[in-house]
């Protein structure tokens, strides 16, 4: 059984040089494409459809920082943040990085007493991109031990002041609007804490990251620790901004510096070469090519490597709140499905869990296999080895498959998948890596025809949730009314 009209094993009996022109490096990350079913055809149609699409336009305007978030009337500036954008904004972001850059030095010198723990409260974006940077990058050198909290379940809470001594954490409050109920909930019971366990000046021991210092201010944050952002840059594609701070405090200024100069290689890479041989575009007509001719509705990501397993959870969120929408930049319903549902895990945890479904279940499902040659570890050779030969059996099984005459024992194959290698993982590339991703969403959504950068799908619950607060649920739909009743609310 072939998805496609050709079997994926046979394109490259068709062309001996599949190879080479589906694999390549852009910005340090060498990407193999020839496990999917693009040839040279569909690229020459993608082009012909980004062309109709508007997409050089487009693009401009992202990177000169003028409207592309149409709904919210505002530019979508986190390439400004890397050096890429109008002016001003490039201006404001290296005034801002200067800001944070002098806080963390002044924290790193003892300015705010001994600090040996950081408690970051924040969530959706202003939790994922600190947890995968710190997660990825901060395992042999961190200076503090970081604790994201973004659940507001006190369980998550409690957990971090099990293992934070009170009287040495410092608060860090992430939140772009400073509204947020999960993060401000958060921050009060942090600093209750902190209070009952007789820590003199709690207010002293608070840095705030937000694109609204204003609200940070009433809240009672000092000014002096304050680190804003700008407006333009969207919370899921805010980890450059000040959000980035804790990471910065763990890893160091340089390192947070290197994540900059990556996504910069990145986005010169996606701002200048040519669509056939542009990463983020290549990726996201694969994207296309699966949920619009092949009717998949997931795409899945297995990071071979642990350093890397917080990808999928910051790719969801990036993928699925900026292209999970069912209208177009005019309103009117879209004319294709949205982007599919991003998911996925490590490897090799996943060949053990759920590989099952993707060698030979009924809906396929593309991979993206992410591996990394170099081990973050000098343990016995035999894990890193095990780990990658793994990386390439699974991407190659699925692809070839295997006949038995017992149809149970069989597989069908062709099931393809991208596999995206990284020489290290270090600030410089796991940066291009991310304005890879960045890159690939802006480009779906020109293919698709929506607004990436708004996520207006969210509101309707936080709404219904204040309305369950503060009137009960008895006037709400009858399943609910009665589950609230059970509760007790
Ligand atoms: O509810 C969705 C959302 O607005 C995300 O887009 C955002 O990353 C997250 O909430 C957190 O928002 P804030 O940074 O304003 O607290």
């Amino acid at each position: 059984m072939t998805l496609g009209s050709t079997a994926l094993k046979d394109l490259f009996a068709h062309d001996a040089g599949r190879v080479e022109n589906f694999s390549w490096e852009a910005a340090g990350i060498w990407f193999d494409w020839s496990k999917t079913h693009i040839d040279a055809a569909q690229v020459a149609a993608g082009v012909a459809r980004l062309h109709q699409a508007d997409f050089v336009e487009w693009r401009r305007r992202l990177a000169e920082g003028e409207v592309v978030n149409e709904t919210e009337g505002r530019a979508a500036e986190h390439t400004a943040e890397r050096g890429t954008g109008a002016e001003d904004s490039v201006a404001i972001a290296r005034a801002l990085h200067a800001r944070m850059r002098g806080l963390v030095e002044a924290i790193h010198q003892g300015l705010l007493g001994e600090i040996s723990h950081i408690i970051h409260v924040g969530i959706g974006g202003s939790k994922l991109g600190p947890d995968l940077l710190v997660d990825a990058l901060g395992r042999e050198h961190a200076r503090y031990e970081l604790h994201v909290v973004s659940n507001v379940d006190g369980m998550a809470l409690k957990e971090a002041f099990g293992r934070c001594d009170p009287h040495r954490t410092l608060l860090v409050i992430a939140s772009k609007t400073f509204t947020t109920s999960e993060t401000m909930l958060n921050a009060s019971s942090v600093i209750e804490w902190m209070e009952e366990a007789g820590v003199e000046d709690c207010y002293g021991r608070i840095v705030a990251l937000t694109a609204d210092p204003d609200k940070a201010l009433e809240w009672g944050v000092d000014e002096t620790r304050i680190l804003p952002f700008s407006d333009t840059v969207g919370g899921r594609y805010s980890l450059w901004s000040s959000i980035g701070f804790p990471a910065a405090l763990v890893l160091g200024w340089d390192a947070f510096a290197d994540l900059l100069a990556g996504a910069a290689a990145m986005d010169r890479h996606f701002m200048e070469a040519d669509p056939a041989r542009n990463a983020p575009v290549i990726a996201a007509l694969i994207d296309r090519i699966y949920v619009e001719q092949f009717g998949c509705q997931t795409r899945a990501v297995f990071a071979y490597d642990e350093r890397l397993r917080e990808l999928p959870g910051y790719l969801q969120q990036l993928e699925m709140e900026s292209n999970g929408k069912s209208v177009d930049h005019a309103g009117k319903r879209l004319a294709m499905p949205s982007a599919p549902i991003t998911w996925g895990g490590v490897g090799t945890d996943g060949q053990h869990a759920v590989f099952q479904l993707l060698h030979q279940g009924t809906v396929i499902a593309p991979m993206e296999f992410l591996a990394v040659i170099e081990p973050g570890h000098d343990l016995d050779e035999a894990h890193h080895l095990q780990l990658l030969t793994n990386c390439l059996a699974q991407a190659s099984a699925l692809m070839t498959g295997r006949y038995s005459d017992d149809p149970a024992r069989s597989y069908p194959g062709d099931r393809p998948s991208v596999t995206i290698l990284l020489d290290r993982i270090d600030p410089v590339t796991l940066g291009a890596l991310i304005a890879f991703y960045e890159h690939r969403t802006f480009v779906n959504a020109v293919l698709i025809g929506n607004n990436p950068f708004d996520q207006f799908g969210v509101e309707l619950g936080k709404q219904m949730a204040r309305e369950i607060a503060e009137s009960g649920a008895g006037h709400m739909d009858p399943s609910t009314a009665n589950l609230a009743k059970r509760i007790g609310i």
